[in-house]
């Protein structure tokens, strides 16, 4: 579908995107692309990354793509200061890097719950912190007019209960605290704004095919009226929202983009 926004509403940005190889987060890139940005995309498998950043210069976008772990420390030092090498100036960051699984909490080892935390939780501060030197007002190679942007790629799970997700729905809920205090300390004193966008089922995404099998669906529909897939695309035209001009005045919340599944109750 056909972008309604202008094509150079993110003109000579550069954006790093976590998770940025496949899935929503390769949305996010190819649009922001589309629209003027320079891309830096971070992920954990070499393949992945090649074939992503290849499909991305093949539409004519800047296109870098960077090795690493968000849950290592090392890693997301090492690909903020890449980026910055690469193309001179940081002024987003997307954290789309995500992990999941379905389990029950009784089935779910500690260390399973802990390591989607360090990925979405853990991993989303970490990558902040490590970019904010970048991201602030007058940093090096931007202007001394505004500071950049940050944007968290969160859920809907955690606004009521889900079951077998309580891994996600903890660090999700950890993601989005994290948005809203960084955008009170960040957009005070660096004038940076942080967001979030909580994404319902979107297909044809590792994602659903993970969580969501067919017959999932049809059942859904039943007692969800407002049940319908999304698109990466929506996610993505929502990114460029927030992360362009006409977001200016948006800061500290997490948009949701469902159809309004979450408000979903059954007829009587
Ligand atoms: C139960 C599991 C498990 C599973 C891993 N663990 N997979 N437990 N069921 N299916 C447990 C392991 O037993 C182990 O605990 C611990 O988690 C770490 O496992 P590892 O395999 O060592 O971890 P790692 O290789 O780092 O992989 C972690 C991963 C990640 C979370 C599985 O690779 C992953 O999810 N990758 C897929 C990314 C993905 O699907 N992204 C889309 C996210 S969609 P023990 O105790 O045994 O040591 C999304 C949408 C949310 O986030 C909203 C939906 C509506």
């Amino acid at each position: 579908m056909e972008s309604p926004f202008k094509a150079d509403i993110l003109k000579g940005k550069v954006a790093l995107i976590t998770g940025g190889g496949s899935g929503i987060g390769f949305e996010i890139s190819t649009q922001f692309g589309k629209h003027g940005a320079s891309i830096a995309i971070m992920g954990r498998r070499k393949q992945v990354l090649d074939s992503a950043v290849s499909t991305l210069q093949s539409l004519g976008i800047k296109a870098a793509g960077f090795e690493g772990d968000v849950r290592k420390p090392d890693d997301a030092r090492r690909v903020v200061e890449s980026t910055f090498k690469h193309f001179g100036q940081v002024d987003i960051l997307v954290n789309a890097a995500a992990g999941n699984f379905l389990v029950s909490a009784e089935d779910l080892s500690p260390n399973g719950f802990k390591t989607v935390m360090d990925i979405d939780s853990v991993g989303t501060f970490t990558m902040c912190h490590e970019a904010l030197k970048y991201l602030k007002k007058g940093a090096p190679g931007r202007g001394s007019t505004n500071g950049g942007l940050i944007l968290n790629i969160s859920a809907t799970l955690h606004y009521t209960a889900s079951w077998y997700q309580i891994h996600v729905s903890a660090a999700k809920a950890a993601v989005d605290a994290t948005t809203r205090n960084l955008a009170l300390e960040w957009g005070t004193d660096y004038d940076i704004r942080v967001n979030g966008i909580a994404p319902g089922p979107i297909g044809d995404t590792p994602g659903m095919s993970k969580l969501a099998p067919d017959e999932i669906e049809s059942k859904a529909r039943d007692y969800m009226p407002l049940y319908k897939l999304g698109e990466r695309w929506d996610i993505a035209m929502a990114a460029l929202y927030l992360a362009s001009d006409a977001g200016k005045y948006v800061n500290g919340t997490t948009l949701i983009v469902d159809g309004g599944l979450w408000l979903s109750r059954p007829r009587h």
